[in-house]
C-alpha cells in the first residue's frame, strides 16, 4: 500500500442556529469500510501521543472538538504537519507512515476512524524498525 496523508472535508450542514456534522454512508467519505472508532480526549498539557507506524491500518483522523496537531513522516523521510482545528476537516493516513499527535488544546476530542479491529501486532511502535520498513 502506497502510503498516503490527505486532507479530507466533511460535509457541513449549517444553519443560523449552529452547525451539524453527519457521519452517514461513510463509505462515500472515507476510502475504505469503517471496523473501529475509537476517541482521544482529557489529554494531559503537553503529551504527544502516537509514535508508531502501521503496518496495514489506514485511518482517518477527525478533531471534533478543541484542536491538535498531527505529525507525519512519509517513508523517503519527509514531514509534514497538519493542525485539525475545525470538525469538518478529516486526515486520511494510509500505508507506512509514522505519526504523532501533539499540541492538543485542553478541550481537544480526537475521533479516529479505522479500518481494522484493534491488532498490536499490526503496530511498528520502535522508530529504527520504521525505517528499516521504509528502506526495503
Ligand atoms: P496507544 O496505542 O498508546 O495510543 P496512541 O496511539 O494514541 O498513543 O493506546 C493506548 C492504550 O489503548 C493501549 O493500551 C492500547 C489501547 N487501545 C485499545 O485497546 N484499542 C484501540 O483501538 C486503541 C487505539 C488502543
Amino acid at each position: 500500500m502506497q502510503a498516503n496523508v490527505q486532507p479530507l472535508t466533511l460535509p457541513l450542514h449549517g444553519d443560523d442556529r449552529g452547525k451539524l456534522i453527519a457521519l452517514e454512508a461513510l463509505s462515500e467519505l472515507v476510502p475504505f469500510e469503517v471496523k473501529r472508532v475509537y476517541y482521544i480526549f482529557d489529554t494531559t498539557p503537553g503529551t504527544v501521543r502516537g509514535n508508531h507506524a502501521h503496518k496495514n491500518l489506514k485511518q482517518v483522523l477527525i478533531c471534533i472538538s478543541g484542536a491538535c496537531t498531527i505529525v507525519c513522516e512519509m517513508p523517503d523521510g519527509t514531514k509534514s504537519e497538519i493542525r485539525l482545528d475545525w470538525p469538518n476537516r478529516g486526515l486520511l493516513i494510509e500505508g507506512l507512515v509514522w505519526r504523532q499527535m501533539k499540541d492538543f488544546s485542553k478541550d481537544a476530542v480526537l475521533i479516529v476512524l479505522a479500518s481494522e479491529h484493534y491488532d498490536e501486532a499490526d503496530y511498528i511502535r520502535d522508530y529504527n524498525q520504521f525505517k528499516k520498513e521504509c528502506a526495503k
